[in-house]
């Protein structure tokens, strides 16, 4: 079996390890994936250790993205964009940095939810690793504009500048704003932003959302159900993070193995799991 696990503090709850292991068996691919409780000082030397042991490749999870991406000897233009790594890929003694978060959003909305970005108005709630792990995809996605709107809104100005280039290439209008200054409706909405953990409301008015918007959290669980009902309070659809959960994963085992999983299919099995 082919060795890789996902790296993280905390890892415990991370359902990669489910997610894989039903990839390798509807595949076939000879895959045994783990879960690595990483010390907080001593990320460096364990990816090391787990290269050694024969490790062909990890996932990387909070708080570490950003110390992936400063480790890597070569990164994709997606990884160097959000300045984070989510997966790593392991060359002989070269390890290989990329970042399928956003793929991964996008996938799960244009798979799985139908909603066709292109040309559409996008709203990105958030300035933090979150938004940055996505921005890169979704700008590729071609739509008509994104508005960034963050509390601290320099943190938006500074993925504006460093995202200039692609969407102007894609022509895109990428602008940032405070949320208070947000005006106008859209047709996507995604939250990126920490205000359910921290017990905050959607800092944003309903009206920001176009009839029949969606509204997508990254997050899932307990942390995505108060957007999630401000979503359907407003008549928009709702959606949580698991399709990007597993389609982040789904692009990780493509990257490693070559063979694309039956994605949708366990995000299926996923949901009927969490449901039972
Ligand atoms: P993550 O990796 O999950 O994105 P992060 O980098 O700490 O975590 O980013 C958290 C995001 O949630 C930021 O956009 C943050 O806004 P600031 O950049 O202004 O800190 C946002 N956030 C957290 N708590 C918030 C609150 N109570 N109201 C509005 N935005 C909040």
């Amino acid at each position: 079996m082919d060795q890789y696990c996902v790296m993280g503090n905390p890892v415990e709850h991370s359902k990669s390890p489910w997610i894989h292991a039903r990839f390798a068996a509807l595949t076939g691919e000879p895959v045994a994936y783990g879960k690595r409780l990483i010390p907080l000082d001593g990320f460096a030397a364990s990816v090391h250790a787990f290269i050694r042991e024969g490790g062909r490749g990890c996932n990387i999870t909070v708080p570490f993205k950003f110390q992936a991406a400063a480790l890597v000897s070569r990164r994709s233009a997606r990884a160097a964009l959000a300045d984070a790594c989510n997966t790593l890929i392991f060359e002989g003694e070269t390890i290989v940095g990329d970042n399928t978060d956003g793929i991964g959003l996008v996938a799960d909305l244009q798979r799985n939810t139908c909603v066709e970005l292109g040309r559409r108005d996008v709203l990105l709630l958030g300035a933090g690793g979150a938004a940055a792990g996505v921005l890169g995809p979704l700008i590729e996605a071609a739509p008509r504009r994104i508005v960034i709107a963050n509390r601290t809104v320099a943190k938006a100005a500074a993925l504006v500048a460093r995202h200039a280039t692609l969407a102007a290439a894609n022509e895109v209008e990428l602008r940032a704003l405070p949320l208070a200054e947000v005006a106008g409706s859209f047709d996507v909405v995604l939250n990126a932003t920490a205000t359910s953990l921290a017990g905050a409301g959607v800092p944003v008015p309903g009206s920001v959302l176009k009839p029949g918007a969606l509204a997508c959290d990254l997050m899932y669980g307990p942390a995505a159900a108060p957007f999630l009902q401000w979503a359907r309070d407003h008549g928009a659809t709702g959606r949580d993070g698991l399709g990007m959960l597993v389609e982040q994963a789904a692009e990780a085992f493509l990257l490693w193995r070559g063979v694309r999983p039956p994605s949708a299919q366990v995000l299926g099995e996923m949901r009927a799991e969490l449901a039972a």
